[in-house]
């Protein structure tokens, strides 16, 4: 298997509290995500995706739901065992699916024991691991950072009378990087997994890895073009505390220890607009990160000025022979058929596997799941940034637990009865059907897969148009995001027709270029 086997990869997003819980405690677990691979990839009937990523699945006390972790080289027991990993691993790796893990360089838990020995004395070895610091003149906090979800980025410790910073929940220290200790034990880390067989890593908030060595206040917002972050806006302009020049020595640093394995990827996590998640990518073969969510797509009106905007930046601003990476959905994120609405997710997913890039999809978006709502959630919620309701148990099949549990389950089923895998796999017309087409299709044209791209503007309105090309193949693409039929007026292509690919709609065959007209939320690539 190529050494670059992520480009053009479809991933799969497992958040393993909610996949499938096989001991019936209520919890996912690995037993359960070992049971429901045969969905994933290996028959006739699987998505066929590339990789699996597991959201955390370290010890953690949980107060952010596995990204405050407490051990970085152990499993939580409600998850399994280290043993169980391992066999999963291999399974995975024996039907040709890759393991991607999630690594949290950037803090630990309070609970960690590097934390614990840290805050213990103003002396202790590991005191520096963190950042530390005395009150500023006046006695309040160091700097005036928030958090991203809320408040002060500065907790008051009384033991040793300074502040302690956390870019996140106040569980959640930062480590610093700053300190030579705290980069040499993260890459043990990851050597640990990488040993273990792991395929690569999604690098959770690296852009929040180093701050300001002055700690000086951050300015007001003020940025028109901002886009939208974890825990929204927090009134300043991150500027001294987020995305500092010095994050892509951390970054480096990372690729370094990946480089020393072959065929590993590190796809980093970072709400920021292209153009500095371009430098993200690094500047040559072996720097910086392989791969980089870019969620301007996810965070774009469903109107075609947005989306075509969002595309075009992408496609611009991405450096030569790097790979956008796209998301619609995640465990942060309203559910795309939420946000969208349901009657568009054919059209999303069509939108979304069509494009040039690595696609990454959100375990239950394959059917249509929407986000649960807020009056059938817990109260108080278990995740304090309220989102909860795109966490809810992925639904198997249509029985109250959905084949997700039979105990109770942690989070609430939206709708096992109407939305579940099982009623779809044996639905050619379903959404989770078009997937595995769409999927097959990117498998079947390279151009589709792993080809260029090229938009065509001015087709008709509401119509997003662009031409996939690689070895001589050329598949045209065409997606009406509206609500009437579009005729489609197409520049000179050197043919008069094509053979349809994929379609959302049941369309095959051959396509007369000269008399296209897109159905309400049609997708149709034909091959040139
Ligand atoms: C990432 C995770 C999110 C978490 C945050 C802090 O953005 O996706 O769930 O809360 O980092 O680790
Ligand atoms: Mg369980």
């Amino acid at each position: 298997m190529s050494d670059r086997w992520w480009e053009g990869a479809v991933i799969y997003q497992v958040y393993p509290r909610s996949f499938a819980d096989a001991d019936g405690d209520g919890i996912g677990d690995l037993a359960g995500i070992a049971r429901h691979l045969d969905h994933l990839r290996g028959t006739d009937d699987s998505l066929g995706v590339d990789a699996i990523w597991l959201s955390p699945i370290y010890p953690s006390p949980l107060h952010d739901f596995g990204y405050d972790i407490s051990d970085y080289t152990d499993v939580a027991a409600e998850y399994g065992t280290l043993d169980e990993l391992d066999a999963l691993i291999a399974a995975c790796h024996d039907r040709g699916l890759r393991f991607l893990m999630d690594l949290v360089p950037c803090h630990t838990s309070v609970e960690h024991p590097w934390f614990a020995e840290s805050r213990s004395s103003r002396d202790n070895p590991r005191r520096d691991w963190y950042i530390w610091a005395d009150a500023s003149t006046g006695s309040g906090p160091p700097s005036n950072w928030t958090a991203a979800f809320g408040g002060p980025s500065w907790e008051w410790d009384s033991v040793t009378e300074q502040y302690y910073l956390h870019s996140f929940y106040p569980e959640q220290p930062d480590l610093n990087w700053r300190n030579p200790d705290v980069a040499a034990a993260m890459a043990e880390v990851m050597r640990f997994w990488f040993r273990r067989g792991v395929d690569g890593f999604r690098v959770d908030a690296i852009f929040a890895a180093i701050k300001d060595d002055h700690l000086r206040d951050n300015p007001p917002d003020r940025r028109p073009s901002a886009i939208p972050g974890l825990g929204g806006d927090t009134g300043q302009d991150p500027l001294w505390s987020m995305n500092r020049p010095e994050v892509h020595h951390v970054i480096r640093h990372l690729r370094r220890v990946a480089s020393e394995f072959p065929g590993r990827v590190l796809v980093g996590e970072a709400y920021l607009p292209v153009e500095e998640l371009a430098g993200y990518l690094g500047h040559g073969a072996d720097d910086e990160f392989h791969l980089a969510f870019n969620f301007e797509l996810l965070h774009s009106p469903w109107e075609h000025q947005h989306l075509t905007l969002a595309i075009e930046r992408s496609e611009a601003l991405h450096p030569a022979g790097m790979w956008p990476t796209y998301a619609l959905s995640n465990h942060d994120q309203s559910r795309q058929a939420t946000r969208w609405g349901r009657e568009r997710a054919r059209a999303a997913a069509f939108l979304l596997l069509t494009l040039r890039g690595v696609a990454v999809l959100y375990a239950g978006e394959e059917i249509g799941m929407v986000d649960a709502d807020p009056a059938l959630l817990p109260t108080p919620p278990f995740d304090r940034a309220g989102r909860d309701g795109c966490r809810t148990p992925m639904q198997w099949d249509a029985s109250p637990g959905g084949g997700f549990s039979t105990g109770t389950p942690w989070l609430p089923l939206v709708d096992p009865a109407t939305r579940n895998v099982l009623d779809q796999r044996a639905d050619p017309a379903s959404l989770l059907a078009l997937y595995r087409r769409l999927i097959a299709a990117r498998e079947s044209s390279p151009a589709l897969g792993r080809g260029g791209h090229r938009s065509i503007f001015g087709v008709a309105p509401d119509v997003l148009c662009w031409l996939r090309e690689l070895d001589g193949e050329r598949v045209l693409v065409m997606l009406n995001i509206g609500d009437e039929e579009r005729r489609c007026e197409l520049p000179p292509l050197g043919v008069d027709s094509g053979e349809f690919v994929v379609a959302t709609s049941e369309r095959s065959g051959r396509a007369m270029l000269a008399d296209l007209a897109l159905d309400p939320l049609e997708g149709l690539a034909v091959r040139l």
